[in-house]
């Protein structure tokens, strides 16, 4: 299962890189918008961070002529740039031209299986079916997950199955139960789901045990 991290904060992402568990980065517009005035250096310094990572970048541009060329604008940055445009149903033929330019795409704002069907069908790279927003609304949203999983092994779809806005440990439980290809988490949700009280109260006590025998150095 790729790791990804769902941030734009350069800072971090070295330093989480550095555990050799992080495959790549998902921006979105929000992350890079607190990062300063210069988006494309910001996405340059992330993709030469992980230069064999997948370092998803969002179309900002909305007419479906504008969307096709910031497309490949966006794919020219770098070449493990994956371009991100959300689910919507202007998008279609732009994403469909796309994925035969061979532009490597990570459909967001997903949100059913049928959506995830369709652009399975299309042979985008990734799909990121929004967990935490369905959760927002009371809707179960892991479930999807399963779903989608079981529709891309019935079909033998290559699209990966990548879990996204997944807001808590029990989200990334769920998304590795139902055998997401990737995730993406935000930093604090990565420190919270990287330890555990009863492995810091184990080492605590071993700690003290071993403090009893008084022994300077081990071995010698
Ligand atoms: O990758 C998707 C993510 O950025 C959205 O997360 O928590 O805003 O729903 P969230």
């Amino acid at each position: 299962m790729k790791l990804f991290l769902d941030t734009a904060d350069r800072k971090a992402i070295e330093k989480w890189s550095k555990t050799g568990i992080i495959d790549g980065v998902t921006t979105n517009p929000s992350h890079l918008s607190k990062e300063g005035s210069n988006p494309q250096q910001v996405v340059k310094d992330i993709c030469q961070m992980l230069p064999h990572g997948d370092i998803s970048v969002e179309i900002t541009e909305t007419t479906q002529k504008s969307v096709y060329e910031q497309a490949h604008a966006i794919a020219k940055i770098a070449t493990n740039v994956v371009v991100k445009i959300p689910c919507h149903v202007d998008y279609y033929e732009i994403i469909n031209q796309l994925v035969k330019d061979g532009i490597k795409i990570n459909v967001t704002l997903v949100f059913t299986l049928i959506q995830s069907t369709f652009m399975a069908k299309l042979g985008v790279k990734y799909i990121s079916p929004f967990v935490g927003r369905w959760d927002d609304i009371d809707v179960e949203g892991g479930e999807l997950l399963f779903e989608i999983r079981s529709m891309f092994d019935r079909y033998n779809y290559q699209t990966e199955l990548l879990a996204a806005s997944l807001r808590g440990v029990r989200h990334l439980h769920t998304a590795i139960l139902a055998g997401a290809d990737a995730v993406t988490l935000p930093i604090d949700v990565l420190e919270k789901t990287m330890s555990h009280p009863l492995t810091n109260q184990g080492m605590d006590k071993f700690l003290t045990d071993w403090q009893k025998l008084g022994i300077k150095q081990f071995p010698q």
